[in-house]
């Protein structure tokens, strides 16, 4: 597998030492970044940041002849699958839009030949200036994708439009932009991630940080199975393939809330924007979700395990020829969802999964009461839907059930994120 590459302009304003977070995001996402640094934006973050966060050198100039010898600006600016300029000031705007090439950066972008995303980052009226209407509005109509930029208070006193969206936002437009070219065959997002994007692709306005219905928000979300050891080398396990909650969490942090993901034994990349904690056994997991309070919304989708041995073997169990087999004792495990909805910290809105395999609707309810969540999400896992790439769900709560078609994880962690928006 290929990881995408992405070619990061830095232009010089305050919100440059965002781009340090991006670098971060992109590479814990399974990209790799090449930074470029403009005169401008060494006044804000230094060169050495850059290259310790990317990993590689930082380029600053036309005129490092070692590097054109070595590797030409226009190759630097073709080995990319994407360019992304971040933060895009209004003079390097107005630099894209005339064509201008006068330094290394503007050379580059005049030199490219992939798909490029500009984030806008300046004063209110910087970007309201007619100047900078009609330039962003050039380079729309020339396919460079311009972000919109966040609304709010700024560093400059004023307030409005201008300010550069969250790296999380600009993450997710990454992913969204090279699962949409999709050409490098990459490893960037795991496949339902990717159908996910492909999804918000194509209603581009729900991650724009104008509607970001989860912002402020914490939501807490568990997945993947658990590992019960048995000894030091065998364990209980289940089935789950921890999709589903990864879609969740990906979903949630698209939706501009804060994400932690407490995660059993899975091998998925981690979602843009999203804190991940790894665990191993029910009562790690019920530990990271305490340390994890308080939360606005929890979202247990993980398939932890019912028992553990309540014994664990300090040393491998062994055969001793006798034809006796070991007798495993199991303990119950704590139910986390249970717990957190009698502890005082309780989340304002508790959403459990049900996977069942027959009387899905029916259990689904039982367990609602019994629990003592807000929700129950009832699926059918009698066929291939642990570890497949789609799901069939049902959304049961006191007021009744919906009943969403089978569609792609993704689709259902976006469809569920969508349902809880509204609920707040
Ligand atoms: O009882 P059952 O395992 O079917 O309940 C499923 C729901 O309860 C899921 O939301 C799951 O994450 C949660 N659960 C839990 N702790 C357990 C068992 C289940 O949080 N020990």
């Amino acid at each position: 597998m290929v990881s995408p590459k992405i070619l990061l302009i830095v232009g010089g304003g305050i919100a440059a030492y965002k781009a340090c977070e991006l670098v971060r995001l992109v590479r814990k996402g399974g990209g790799e970044v090449t930074c470029v640094l403009t005169d401008g934006g060494s006044h804000f973050v230094t060169a050495m940041t850059l290259a310790a966060l990317s990993e590689q050198p930082v380029h600053t100039t036309l005129w490092d002849l070692k590097n054109e010898a070595e590797m030409g600006h226009i190759q630097l600016s073709r080995e990319a699958d994407l360019v992304v300029v971040c933060p895009a000031t209004a003079d390097l705007i107005a630099k894209m839009a005339a064509g201008i090439a006068d330094d290394l950066a503007t050379t580059l972008l005049l030199a490219t030949d992939k798909p490029v995303l500009a984030v806008p980052a300046m004063n209110v009226r910087m970007w309201q200036h007619a100047a900078t209407v009609r330039n962003v509005a050039t380079l729309r109509a020339a396919g460079v994708t311009v972000m919109e930029p966040d609304e709010g208070p700024m560093a400059c006193g004023e307030y409005g439009p201008g300010r550069l969206p969250e790296p999380e936002a600009v993450w997710a437009r990454i992913g969204r932009m090279l699962s949409a070219g999709a050409s490098t065959g990459s490893s960037f997002a795991q496949p339902e991630l990717v159908e996910g994007s492909v999804l918000l692709a194509a209603q581009p306005d729900f991650a724009t940080p104008a509607h970001r219905p989860l912002f402020g928000r914490h939501v807490l979300v568990t997945a993947g199975p658990t590992h019960e050891p048995i000894d030091p080398v065998r364990y209980i396990a289940n089935r789950s393939s921890g999709k589903q909650g990864f879609a969740i969490a990906a979903a949630a942090a698209e939706a501009g809330a804060r994400v932690t993901l407490v995660a059993g034994p899975v091998s998925l990349p981690t979602p843009a924007g999203v804190e991940r904690i790894d665990v191993e056994t029910a009562r790690e997991m019920t530990e990271a979700v305490k340390a994890a309070l308080p939360a606005d919304i929890a979202i247990m989708v993980a398939a932890v395990a019912d028992w553990r041995v309540a014994e664990e073997a300090g040393r491998k169990l062994k055969k001793d020829g006798s034809g006796e087999v070991p007798a495993l004792k199991l303990a119950e495990n704590p139910d986390i969802l249970a717990g957190l909805a009698k502890s005082a910290r309780r989340p304002g809105l508790l959403i459990g999964f049900a996977a069942e395999t027959h009387d899905v609707i029916t259990h689904a309810q039982a367990k609602l009461a019994r629990k003592g969540a807000d929700w129950i999400i009832a699926n059918d896992v009698s066929g291939d839907v642990m570890g497949g790439a789609s799901n069939a769900v049902h959304i049961v709560t006191a007021d009744g059930v919906e009943s969403l078609p089978e569609m792609p994880k993704g689709a259902v962690a976006r469809a569920l994120v969508e349902r809880i928006a509204n609920a707040l």
